[in-house]
């Protein structure tokens, strides 16, 4: 056995005992609201499907229909000879609703980040090391994306306005291109940055503002619009609110030109197959249309937290459909995580280091397959729990 071999073992015992073991749990996906586990059926709330769209037959329907019409594989990289006609429609319909010039599609949210942040960050092009403001909590692929393009992160805390604009003042005048990077809503926390305000700093000191849009495109903002309107560019998912898979940026005209000749996760990976295509297509036509489900879905997640306050769980400064228990050990998130299983319910722990040490918590999302009874089943089963609780609800 090579030595490298021992020390992943090392590591993976390192996991182990301080509760940060992951595994990969077959789960049997029956509609939008269960999941089976073995024998057993649950509610989930850990998928971020909030619009329950991923059965939805207009989606399911046009991803037959485009599989049998087009084939399941694209064939290639879209540069080659995989630039289905189907991508101009959806490009157009992803421009529109984020109303920004153009659009461009991706293969998955993580891959976006990744390589337009690395061909955006080129110093090389830029012709000076870029200045890169990054809230603290963003996404893994946001983080990755910096790295990878050799660029050294500026992390401001987390919403902290004051913070960062500190931070862009101190290299005012300095002639180094600048970058703002957030979320919309933080992925793990669900609250929302404060954009209006990050646009403005983005103004004064001349930075170029890009927005991960995943956890509000469909479910937030007029619409369904999300809530990226300060932004230069907007990076999101379709696998999310969307229901399916793949990802877009929506930019200028020249942006996209840029990462057509320059974004290598655009240009040496195969492009989405067809009905992965279909599917986002579809739902594109259907988001405009959920009103309905986007206020009921606020108002579930809007009783939860009502509800966990109550009951003294810290649900951090959510205000959206994702709802943290922050609860602090990892330990402790995974036993209620498995209380919560016990009693029918789906709710995964998020331990560092995808969140904050410290901060170990279960990220319940609401959907719109769940109901209020729902709701009140879960709170039920929490009223008795493992996690420390606030001195004050
Ligand atoms: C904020 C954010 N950006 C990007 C991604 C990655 O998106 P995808 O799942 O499409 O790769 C996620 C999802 O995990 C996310 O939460």
């Amino acid at each position: 056995m090579p030595g490298s071999e021992r020390s992943y073992g090392a590591y993976l015992e390192r996991r182990e005992r301080d509760g940060l073991w992951r595994e990969l749990v077959e789960v049997e996906a029956r509609d939008a609201r269960n999941i089976g586990i073995g024998k057993e059926s649950y509610v989930n709330f850990a998928s971020n499907d909030y619009l329950a769209l991923r059965f939805h037959p207009s989606l399911t329907n046009r991803a037959e229909a485009w599989a049998e019409e087009h084939g399941v594989g694209s064939g290639a990289s879209r540069l080659v000879t995989g630039n289905l006609d189907l991508f101009a429609g959806i490009e157009a319909k992803v421009a529109a609703l984020k109303q920004k010039p153009v659009a461009l599609t991706m293969a998955s949210g993580f891959q976006a980040n990744a390589s337009v942040l690395q061909a955006l960050l080129d110093r090389g092009v830029l012709g000076a090391e870029p200045l890169v403001f990054s809230d603290r909590l963003n996404h893994a692929s946001i983080h990755f994306g910096c790295a990878a393009s050799g660029a050294r992160e500026i992390r401001y805390r987390h919403c902290d306005v004051a913070h960062l604009g500190s931070l862009l003042s101190q290299y005012q005048g300095n002639g180094r291109p600048k970058f703002i990077l957030t979320e919309s809503v933080f992925s793990m926390d669900g609250d929302t940055a404060p954009l209006a305000e990050i646009g403005r700093l983005a103004r004064e000191h001349d930075a170029m503002l890009i927005v991960d849009d995943a956890h509000a495109t469909g479910i937030l903002g007029e619409g369904g619009r999300g809530l990226s309107g300060e932004a230069d560019v907007v990076i999101g998912t379709f696998s999310k609110a969307l229901g399916g898979f793949g990802a877009y940026v929506a930019c200028s005209e020249t942006l996209r030109d840029y990462l057509i000749n320059r974004c290598s996760g655009l240009i040496y990976s195969t492009a989405l197959p067809p009905p992965v295509l279909g599917a986002s297509d579809a739902a594109l036509d259907l988001v405009p249309s959920l009103d309905a489900e986007r206020a009921h879905v606020a108002g579930l997640a809007e009783r939860f937290r009502q509800g966990a306050r109550a009951l003294g769980f810290d649900t951090g400064a959510s205000t959206t459909q994702i709802v943290p228990l922050i609860g602090g050990s990892s330990h402790a998130a995974l036993s209620l995580s498995k209380r919560l299983r016990e009693a029918g319910f789906f709710a995964t722990a998020i331990r560092p280091p995808t969140v904050p040490a410290g901060t170990a918590r279960l990220r319940l999302a609401f959907t719109a397959a769940h109901t209020e009874a729902d709701i009140d089943g879960l709170l039920n089963a929490l009223d008795d729990h493992a996690l420390p609780r606030r001195a004050t609800a």
